[in-house]
Order: C-alpha cells, then structure tokens, then sequence
C-alpha cells in the first residue's frame, strides 16, 4: 500500500519539520529537486530493494507526488482547527511546489513511452492511453503557472484578486488528476488485476470523500437570512448537503462497481486465454514429442534426425533457466525444449511495470514460439521489457 505509506511518511515529517519548512523552504524545493534528479538519472536496473522501491514505485510511478497533492486539496477540509489542518494550511504553497518539482521524474518516466508515441504514432496507444496521456499533458499545462504562482515572490507581486482567480484552476488539475489515475489504470482493470483495483478503489474513495468535503465547505459558507427564515433555510440547507452526500457516494459506488465488474471481466478473459495458450503449448510438446520419437526411430534406422530447425535446433530436451535485462531489472526465464523446439516459455521472474511487461510478455513470448526463433519484434512502448525476455531465453539456451 504504496500510497498509504507515501499518505503517513509525508504527514508525519511536514508536522514534525513544519517550523524548518516554512522557516527555510528553499532547502525543502532542493531536496525534491536531489529526489528528482536521483530518479531521473539512476539506472533502472537498481539492485538495492529499499532504493529501488524509493526510485521506481514511489518516485518514477508518481505516487510520492500524488500523495502531496492529496495533502494540498485535504488542507481547507481537515478538521478545522486541528493540528494537522494547521500545518498543512501553513505548507500548503510548499507542499504543491514540492509536488510539482517531484512529477518530473514521473512524467520523464512515463513520457518517454506514452508522449513519444502521442506525437508520433497516436494509433499505437490504446484509446485509454491516448486519453490519459492527453489529460497529462493538460496537467502539465495547468500546473506550471500553478507552481510558479505559489511561489512567495511571485505572489506578493500579483493582485491578490487575479492570484486568486488563477488558483482557483487547482480544482481543474485535481479533477484532471483523478481521471488521470482512472483511465491509466483501465489497463490494469481489464487485466483482471485485482491490486490495481485495490489502488483505484483507494483513490476514489479519497477523491471522493474529498469532493463531498469541499463542496459541503462551499455550501454551508454562504450566508443563511436571520430570524425568522433562518431555522427553516437551516433545515433546507442541512438537507441539500445530506442529498448531495448521497449523490456523490452513488457515484463513488456505481464507479467501484464498474471498476469491479472491469476486473472480474479481464480474470475470465485471462483464464481463457491462459487455457488456449496451455492447449496450444501442450499441442506443440505433443508434435515435439512424437517427432523426437520419430526421430529417434530414424537415428535407429540411420536416417537424419527430423526434429526442429530453430534456435532450440541443437538443443537436448529438458528445461533451461535464462537471465536478460529489462526496464527495471533482470527477466528470469523458463524454456522448455523438445525435439529441438521451444515448447513453452515461463517468466520465473521479473520487476519490470506490469503495464509494459504485460504487452511484451504477450507478444514476444508467442511470437518466439511460433517462430522459434529470439529474434521476433519488440512490443511497441515496451522494448526494453520485449529485449529482456529475448535476451533471457536465448541465455536459457546457450550451452
Ligand atoms: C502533472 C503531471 C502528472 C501527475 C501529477 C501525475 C500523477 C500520477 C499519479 C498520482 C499516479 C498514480 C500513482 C499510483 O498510485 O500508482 C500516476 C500514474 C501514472 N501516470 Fe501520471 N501524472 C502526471 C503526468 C503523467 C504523464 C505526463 C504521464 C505519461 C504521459 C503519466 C503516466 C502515468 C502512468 C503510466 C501511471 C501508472 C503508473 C503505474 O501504476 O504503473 N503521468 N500519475
């Protein structure tokens, strides 16, 4: 629970370094700057666990980003004068700049493979890739002059009105931010994997509960007639916010139920294709199996061995392990060969994204058993992953 940890460690240190932070927020901007910096220029294949689960899930993956800007929105709708509103309300121009400063390294990360093909080969992005990447590039457009407003200077220059005005544009972001999160994920929902739903559930609940919060705040701020209306509009008022809880928690509700229903969608569809593959690789070892037989009859009979004549041509039967180096780390693979074929190949291991493994795994996995050879086409946005599994399974079969 990446983003519940990020939710807890930010807390507690803007609460125990409030006074430093706003004391010195310049040291606070270069340590986020070093943050970025690190992610963005460390190499992807970090051995260290704790490390590598700092850069490449918290950092690169956006999650750290995201939970401060969940602080920034929670700030006006935490209990008021609690301890916790007020340290956050004080931070809260740090804690967007921070943020901003942070998603760099995320949109570095991610750009490189969704903005590359958005601007060269749009058709290659799924359409909820082609959305999400779109709404990331509104982001980015609407959180620059966020962040350079924020900054103390450059609001002290401007008229406190048109400041205003323009920060009002942070619901827009948060908004945008939300549907970010919902359809980059879509992949991972219609993957049947249930931790992605886990992670979507969790953020719209905290959208969600946001949303009633704010609007409920907004609502109630509007000043109520005095007596002898005043019980009265009181009541309609009270009532109005009851109603529009429950509208938005239907929302929240039929949102989850989609999400759930994509899920569970995408694990049959997964069996199914699980159970073609399995019937097919079985096919395949039967056919490699009965010409070994065959070929063994014709070594017996002196004739030439009629078995494969791939990569796994001279290789004995059995199964072989193999390393190659993905996006994120090492790709350990199974072969298994028979009659001189690859008849099944098995990821042991990987710490590559799923959303990329997931296409190259697919695509070079069959494209090496149908053509029994290591030297297939990459997946598109996820060559370092396809590159991985090729290199893997050639190591697997060299002698
Ligand atoms: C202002 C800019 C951005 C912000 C604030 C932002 C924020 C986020 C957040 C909070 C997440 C959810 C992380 C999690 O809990 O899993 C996320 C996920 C993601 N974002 Fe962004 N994002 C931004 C820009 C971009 C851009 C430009 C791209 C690529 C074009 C991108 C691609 C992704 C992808 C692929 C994920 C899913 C990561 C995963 O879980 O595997 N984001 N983003």
């Amino acid at each position: 629970m990446s983003l519940v940890l990020c939710l807890a460690v930010t807390g507690l240190c803007f609460s125990l370094l409030e006074k430093q932070i706003r004391r010195r927020p310049v040291f606070f901007y270069l340590f986020f700057v070093l943050l970025s910096l690190l992610s963005i220029f460390l190499p992807k294949q970090l051995t260290v666990p704790p490390l590598a689960y700092l850069v490449n899930r918290l950092l690169r993956r956006g999650v750290l980003a995201g939970s401060m800007f969940l602080w920034v929105m929670y700030a006006i709708v935490l209990p008021q004068k609690s301890r916790l509103q007020r340290v956050m309300m004080t931070l809260r121009a740090q804690i967007a700049i921070g943020a901003s400063i942070l998603t760099l390294a995320h949109n570095i990360a991610y750009g490189q493979r969704y903005f590359v093909l958005l601007f060269t080969n749009a058709g290659k992005l799924k359409s909820y890739e082609l959305i999400a990447s779109c709404f990331s590039l509104a982001m980015i457009l609407l959180l620059l002059p966020l962040t350079v407003t924020s900054f103390q200077v450059v609001r002290r220059k401007m008229n406190a009105k048109r400041w205003k005005q323009l920060q009002r544009f942070s619901y827009l972001f948060y908004g945008l931010l939300y549907l970010h999160i919902c359809f980059i994920y879509t992949g991972g929902l219609r993957k049947g994997k249930s931790e992605y739903l886990v992670q979507f559930a969790l953020y719209t609940l905290l959208y969600g509960i946001y949303l009633m919060l704010r609007l409920t705040k907004a609502f109630l701020k509007k000043p109520l007639p005095t007596a002898p209306d005043y019980a009265a509009k009181r009541a309609a008022r009270r009532r109005k916010v009851i109603c529009l809880h429950g509208a938005i928690s239907l929302l929240m509700l039929l949102v989850l139920l989609f999400a759930f229903r994509t899920v569970q969608a995408g694990k049959q569809g997964s069996a199914d294709t699980a159970q073609v593959q399995s019937t097919s690789a079985a096919e395949s070892a039967n056919s490699a199996s009965s010409a070994s037989e065959s070929a063994s009859k014709a070594e017996d009979t002196g004739a030439a061995p009629a078995c494969g004549s791939g990569i796994a041509a001279a290789v004995p039967d059995g199964e072989y392990e193999g390393k190659g180096v993905g996006y994120n780390g090492n790709i350990k693979v199974k072969v298994s060969v028979a009659c001189g074929k690859i008849t099944a190949i098995e990821i042991l291991k990987t710490d590559d994204d799923e959303e990329y493994f997931y296409d190259a795994k697919k695509q070079v996995v069959n494209a090496i058993l149908e053509q029994q050879t290591t030297e297939v086409d990459a997946a598109s946005g996820a060559t370092s992953s396809s590159d991985g599994i090729m290199k893997a399974v050639k190591n697997a079969l060299q002698p």
